[in-house]
């Protein structure tokens, strides 16, 4: 058998794995279940991979390969704990790092605003780095923003107000305030472009995630940055993880100068 990667979201105390197991070890899938069972005794369920990500909630499909039907676990990151169901919401437990980046950027009293913000990892773990600062969170899943409320809670944070609702709507009542948009919405975040400038103060700072090929993302950024018009901005790449062959995740962190 040959399962060389397979995802791990959740705690010491209950965890569930996620596999992809290709058409020729279909047969073997339940072996190769048991196997990451016994290796890892956190597991309680494995999950095998049926789907990409999909529709607005970009959640994939899973089938239970074996163990538990309860597929909720409690996820610790960057001394956090976020309580969520990957059958029901976004989370991927590889961008920590890149949460992590973000968050040792943000300083005192800022004000942020997370576009897409899932169960909210990114608001609790800047605002447990920076508990001045005011977080608003906007997330349209209704099963996640149940889980973001949970999860603020148990986190003992109270500068995060999570919104429910199409960030295109709930946005608009916060334009000019901001000193910082999150935009984790990697296909269609130049989409709400307009929208983060809008909702930024004179000098802000947007973090945009975008999925490009490696030899076109510099070409793409410049094509991203030209649609700003009335401000100088400053921007920098940041590759934040591979996506597929030759094509990464990216965040174009960008700076309005004026
Ligand atoms: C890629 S996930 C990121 C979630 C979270 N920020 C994280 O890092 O775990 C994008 C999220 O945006 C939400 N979403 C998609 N379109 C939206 C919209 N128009 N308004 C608000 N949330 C939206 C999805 O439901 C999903 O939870």
């Amino acid at each position: 058998m040959n399962i060389s990667s397979f995802e791990i979201i959740g705690s010491r105390e209950k965890a569930i794995a996620i596999v992809e197991i290709p058409d020729e070890l279909k047969k073997k899938q339940k072996e190769i279940a048991q196997e990451i069972i016994k290796k890892h005794k956190n597991v309680k369920t494995v999950l095998k991979k049926t789907s990409e990500r999909i529709g607005i909630y970009r959640i994939k499909k899973y089938r239970i390969i074996l163990g538990d039907k309860n597929t909720e676990v409690i996820h610790k990151e960057s001394g956090c704990r976020f309580k969520l169901d990957p059958r029901k919401v976004y989370f991927s437990p590889r961008e920590g790092t890149e949460r992590l980046r973000i968050a040792n950027q943000v300083k005192k009293n800022e004000k942020i605003l997370v576009m897409f913000a899932g169960v909210g990892p990114f608001a609790i773990i800047i605002s447990k780095k920076q508990p001045s600062s005011e977080i608003i969170a906007i997330e349209i899943n209704p099963k996640a923003v149940k889980y973001m409320k949970e999860n603020i809670k148990l986190n003992k944070t109270n500068n995060i107000i999570p919104i429910k609702g199409d960030v295109r709507e709930k946005a608009k009542k916060y334009f000019s305030y901001f000193d910082r948009v999150i935009m984790p919405l990697p296909h269609d975040a130049k989409k709400f472009l307009n929208l983060a400038i809008k909702c930024l103060n004179k000098k802000g700072t947007i973090h945009l995630y975008t999925i490009e090929r490696e030899d076109k993302i510099e070409q793409k950024a410049k094509k991203i940055i030209s649609k700003i018009k009335n401000h100088k901005v400053k921007y920098k790449i940041k590759k934040v993880l591979p996506y597929s062959p030759r094509t990464n995740k990216y965040c174009i962190d960008i700076k309005l100068l004026m």
